[in-house]
């Protein structure tokens, strides 16, 4: 999960990393209030989960309340990169900046590592300095064991060659962040920029944080965290029901057990489409081992109800749990649906294969529901689902 600026900010000062006041708000009139709260003046800053909102004039200085109230109601609505401004947060004003930095943290998959990213030329965007000059930019591999100590902070300020007198001030924020990196799960902590001001102070100016989801079983915070008006209304509801589910944008409903089997059943759908009027996978949906009848149900009642659903995949392929079981919780699942008044109306495409295949294949034939076919190979069966999906279009 990503987050905002000013979440990102929160996170900061909860960790005690050197930020500045800042309050969000979501009308012009409200920037008034805030800025008469920072003294009368402030920088006006579009909170959307992209970078470059300064160039773009998504970031304006208020000398004056007027000011504040005339650059939010031009930011509140902006477009910046497919991404409309909702809210703006109201920052106070750094004192004279002298020069901004650049710091992160983050996880590096392709080298199993922790990365610690530095460079004295910060403000703009690092990847761009990393392409032009790859010599200002010092990568410092951390040990996920020793972490960040101040003796390693120390070394990626001279990896990064920040100049003597801010090395003190660099090294305490750096093991600051660091520490909001591992207490938060964090897989990107990133100060861009961390400003240098007249009193020889470093401050975070602007931040980017990714959390881990993995870790929101020990973070009960991370839920208000959400950005809910965001989210894609059947996701949020898959959610509720601990369902794995992504929507995607064809109208083939896909159920499978197992991430790697729904990954595949993806592909071979996307493949048979090809054949049927380019039709694709309208969703994933992973219910995982050990699936319930209710599992089933609920995932079969979330495809259901995309409206761009017009036929559904069931591949699954029986390990801990068997066919039959599964096959019972499809039947049931149907008539769970039906009992609830939710009249099934889309045609199920299923393939069972695994362990307790022939019996699970004879309850789906003796159950003998009108909406389902059996189909026991994966191509033939992606390749029915397809075709249904074509002709209801
Ligand atoms: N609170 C602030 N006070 C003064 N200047 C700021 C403040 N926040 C940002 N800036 C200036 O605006 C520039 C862009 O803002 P930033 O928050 O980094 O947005 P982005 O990276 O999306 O362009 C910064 O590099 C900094 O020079
Ligand atoms: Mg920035």
């Amino acid at each position: 999960m990503d987050l905002f600026e000013y979440q990102a900010r929160d996170l900061f000062a909860k960790h005690d990393v050197p930020v500045l006041a800042g309050e969000v708000i979501d009308t012009p009139e409200a920037a008034r209030a805030a800025t008469e709260r920072l003294g009368g003046k402030s920088v006006v800053k579009a909170q959307v989960k992209v970078g470059g909102r300064g160039k773009a004039g998504g970031v304006k200085l208020a000398a004056t309340v007027d000011e504040a109230v005339e650059h939010a109601t031009n930011i509140l609505g902006m477009d910046i990169k497919g991404h409309t401004v909702h809210k703006v947060m109201i920052a106070e004003t750094a004192p004279e900046i002298v020069e901004e930095y650049y710091v992160s943290f983050l996880l590096d998959r392709a080298n199993r590592t922790f990365l610690s990213i530095a460079s004295v030329e910060g403000g703009v965007e690092i990847e761009e300095v990393a392409a032009t000059r790859p010599e200002a930019v010092a990568k410092t591999p951390i040990d996920p064991i020793d972490g960040v100590t101040e003796e390693k902070a120390r070394e990626i300020a001279k990896a990064a060659k920040f100049p003597a007198e801010v090395e003190d001030k660099i090294v305490n924020v750096l093991v600051k962040l660091w520490d909001t990196f591992i207490k938060e799960d964090a897989l990107l902590v990133e100060v861009n920029p961390l400003a240098k001001v007249a009193s020889g102070d470093v401050i975070a100016l602007d931040g980017k944080v990714s959390l881990d989801d993995n870790a929101e079983f020990r973070h009960p915070d991370f839920e208000e965290l959400h950005d809910k008006a965001a989210a894609n209304p059947l996701e949020a509801a898959a959610k509720e029901k601990n369902l794995n589910y992504v929507k995607l944008d064809g109208e083939v409903g896909i159920i499978g057990n197992g991430a790697g089997l729904v990954m595949s059943t993806l592909d071979v759908v996307a493949y048979a489409g090809e054949s049927h009027g380019g039709v694709k996978p309208a969703n994933f949906l992973d219910i995982g081992g050990g699936a319930s009848a209710q599992v089933m149900a609920n995932g079969l009642e979330i495809i259901l109800g995309d409206p761009d659903v017009r036929s559904v995949f069931v591949n699954v392929f029986g390990g801990i749990t068997a066919c039959d079981e599964v096959a019972n919780g499809i039947v049931q699942a149907l008539k769970l649906l039906e009992d609830r008044g939710e009249e099934v109306t889309k045609p199920l495409v299923v393939r069972l294969d695994g362990n307790n295949a022939e019996l699970g294949r004879q309850i789906l034939t003796d159950a003998n529901h009108p909406l389902v076919q059996r189909v026991d190979t994966m191509d033939g069966a992606a390749d029915k689902a397809a075709e249904l999906a074509h002709a209801a279009k």
